[in-house]
């Protein structure tokens, strides 16, 4: 691929253009901030490590000249402000929608084949705003945040049973938030059954730490986390840039899978060249069932109040 864009230098933008470098995804990175010299400086920073870390791509910075963006393959959207402690992700509602879609009408100008992947928050209601403000289809437009949830889900299921986490596979499902659901009947550890290695209440504990995971590190630095955020969008990237069709919880909007509607919630789907492949529906219980239709009913009620700002 020629060129990806990220927007917004801060710790998940700058993070998430690291790792794209790392990988070689294009031939260029692109790092774009409205704050005058801090994506050139972290993008130049980046760069001066290609010869130390062995990679080819190149990596620039530039203040809100859209100009150089243009032609993305992919764009990565983290733009906006993040959590302080005491917020909740639904608190940046108000300013990150009108950042999103003003970011998102210029990457639309400059690249409108790209494929856009949202990481700002509130998640999955900027993904919704930055669908409508793309006016492009669904499958290309679409938030991460169950790659990171499922990532914690790992790291600390991982540390529990003293294994690697390279051998646990598992699936986490709905908003990215307190009504997030992470599914231990899909949860193995090279593929055997968690529960067969766990106790019930262990994992229950571990569900519950994996819920409130970014406000467990919100509490600790003061700001929101950086490199599993930034790590798991570049995942995705990936996926895409090297038409994978890796099956991730990806925030996508919902057309009567799982008998829900104009919701954006997370769900497995396949994420190919032409974004969101495929959406997997599986056969959930009850229970899980009437989780998934909490989180979706938690999500619309903040896409309610994204409708009400309008
Ligand atoms: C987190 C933020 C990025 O979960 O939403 O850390």
């Amino acid at each position: 691929m020629k060129r990806i864009t990220v927007i917004g230098a801060g710790n998940v933008g700058a993070t998430c253009a690291n790792v794209i470098a790392h990988k070689e995804l294009a031939s260029e990175v692109v790092l774009l901030d409205i704050k005058e010299g801090i994506a050139e400086g972290k993008a130049l920073d980046i760069w001066q490590t290609s010869s130390i870390n062995n990679f080819n791509t190149r990596v620039v910075g530039v203040t809100n000249d859209y100009s150089r963006t243009e032609g993305s393959g992919v764009v990565v959207i983290t733009s906006g402000i993040p959590r302080k402690p005491g917020m909740s992700r639904d608190d940046l509602i108000k300013t990150n929608a009108g950042i999103v879609k003003s970011v998102v009408d210029q990457v639309v100008k400059f690249s409108p084949d790209a494929i856009i992947i949202i990481v700002s928050n509130p998640l999955d209601v900027m993904t919704y705003a930055a669908h409508t403000a793309s006016g492009k289809s669904s499958n290309k437009v679409f938030g991460m945040a169950g790659v990171l949830d499922t990532g914690r889900y790992k790291a600390f299921l991982a540390e529990a049973l003293d294994v690697s986490p390279k051998d646990i596979s598992a699936l986490l499902m709905g908003g990215h938030g307190d009504t997030m659901v992470p599914l231990p009947r899909y949860t193995t550890v090279s593929g055997i059954p968690v529960l067969d290695l766990i106790d019930a209440d262990k994992l229950d504990a571990i569900v519950e730490r994996t819920k409130k995971g970014g406000g467990e590190l919100v509490n600790l630095m003061g700001t929101s986390a950086w490199y599993a955020p930034g790590a798991s969008a570049a995942l995705m990237v990936e996926s895409i840039v090297k038409d994978q069709n890796r099956v991730f919880p990806v925030c996508a909007k919902l057309d009567g899978e799982y008998g829900l509607s104009d919701v954006y919630l997370g769900v497995p789907v396949k994420l190919g060249k032409e974004g969101i492949e495929e959406i997997i529906t599986l056969d959930l219980d009850n229970d899980e069932m009437k989780l998934l239709s909490d989180s979706s009913d938690a999500v619309k009620s903040v896409m309610a109040v994204y409708d009400s700002l309008k």
